[in-house]
């Protein structure tokens, strides 16, 4: 199984070449400057020298404050640019793993998300990344399309990084406890993701949409708290993180209450899930500062 990776210096696209690589799973992954989604020159070149089993598509347009500013370039890249792709990939005979978001629901259901529920994106970026989901559909029959939701890992920026810098800093601060969801480790996402080329590789591939998340439940304060007490004994700092709510902290785009993903249907196709988001976050948070000691 031979995999192109559009994306590849994000977060999700840093840890599929390092899985690649580990695996010794023959991939090509482009970054940005190497192949821009958006370039049907650079597109068909990159598939043509390739000659991949399977594309993923890792890159995307992820600001979700900025995106309500910069509408335009969010649907280039998060609508544009995966329809290309999946156009592209049609015309080759290539199935395409497309990721999507958890952003796509509204919030207002009181339960976790499976993927039949009614999409209704609250901000751009939500919506930009809905209307990728469409494109992706309406070019290609052997397509998987995976949402995923909070993502952090080793690479790039998220907010398990940002938690760790304040950490250091601050002494106390506050982070929203009234919204919900399932923070994702790159390494997982990334995992499943190899698990979904197989089979498409194969074949044999259940297509469609799918949700693959972090296992459980956690509002934003509880990722915090949790990244800062895993920090706690190597730092010895032990800042407060206080509850306060979406109204206290207010935001460019408006974000779901409720943005769990049952990913019960991803489960029992592909026979896999995350690993508890708590244990995933400890893996994480040790990995980073085991770095910085490293590096000091
Ligand atoms: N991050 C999250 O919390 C989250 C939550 C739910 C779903 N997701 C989804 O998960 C996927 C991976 O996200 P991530 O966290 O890895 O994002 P990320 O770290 O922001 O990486 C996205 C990468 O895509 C690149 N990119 C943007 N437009 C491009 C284009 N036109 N051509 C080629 N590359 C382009 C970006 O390059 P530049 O840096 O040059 O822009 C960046 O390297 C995305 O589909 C995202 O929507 C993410």
């Amino acid at each position: 199984m031979s995999l192109l990776v559009f994306g590849a210096a994000g977060q999700l696209g840093r840890e599929l070449a390092g899985m690649t690589s580990g695996r010794k799973l023959p991939a090509v992954l482009l970054a940005r400057a190497e192949a821009d989604i958006g370039d049907r020159r650079a597109v068909m070149a990159a598939v043509e020298k390739a000659r991949p089993a399977v594309v993923v598509n890792a890159a995307a347009y992820t600001k979700v404050d900025k995106a309500e500013d910069e509408p335009a370039q969010a649907f280039r890249e998060n609508r544009d640019g995966p329809a290309l792709l999946a156009e592209i990939c049609a015309a080759h005979g290539l199935p395409l793993i497309h990721v999507s978001t958890d952003y796509v629901f509204d919030g207002t259901k009181p339960a976790p998300y499976v993927e039949t529920d009614p999409v209704a994106p609250l901000g751009v970026y939500g919506a930009s990344k809905e209307a990728g989901e469409q494109a992706v559909r309406a070019r290609l029959d052997r397509h998987v399309i995976l949402r995923t939701a909070w993502v952090y890992g080793i690479h790039g920026n998220n907010f398990l990084k940002t938690m760790i810098n304040l950490a250091r800093s601050r002494e106390s601060w506050g982070v929203v406890a009234d919204q919900r969801g399932n923070p994702t480790a790159t390494e997982d996402l990334a995992a499943a993701i190899l698990a979904v080329a197989a089979r498409a590789a194969e074949g044999t591939a259940g297509w469609g949409t799918y949700h693959f998340a972090g296992t459980g439940m956690a509002t934003w304060h509880d990722f915090a708290c949790e990244i800062v007490a895993a920090q706690a004994p190597v730092t010895g700092r032990t800042p407060d993180v206080r509850a306060i709510t979406t109204a206290e902290y207010p935001t460019k785009a408006q974000r779901p209450a409720n943005s769990c993903l049952d990913s019960g249907h991803f489960e029992s196709v592909f026979g896999m899930k995350a690993r508890p988001w708590r244990e995933r976050t400890r893996d994480v948070v040790a990995a980073l500062l085991a770095a910085a000691k490293r590096e000091a």
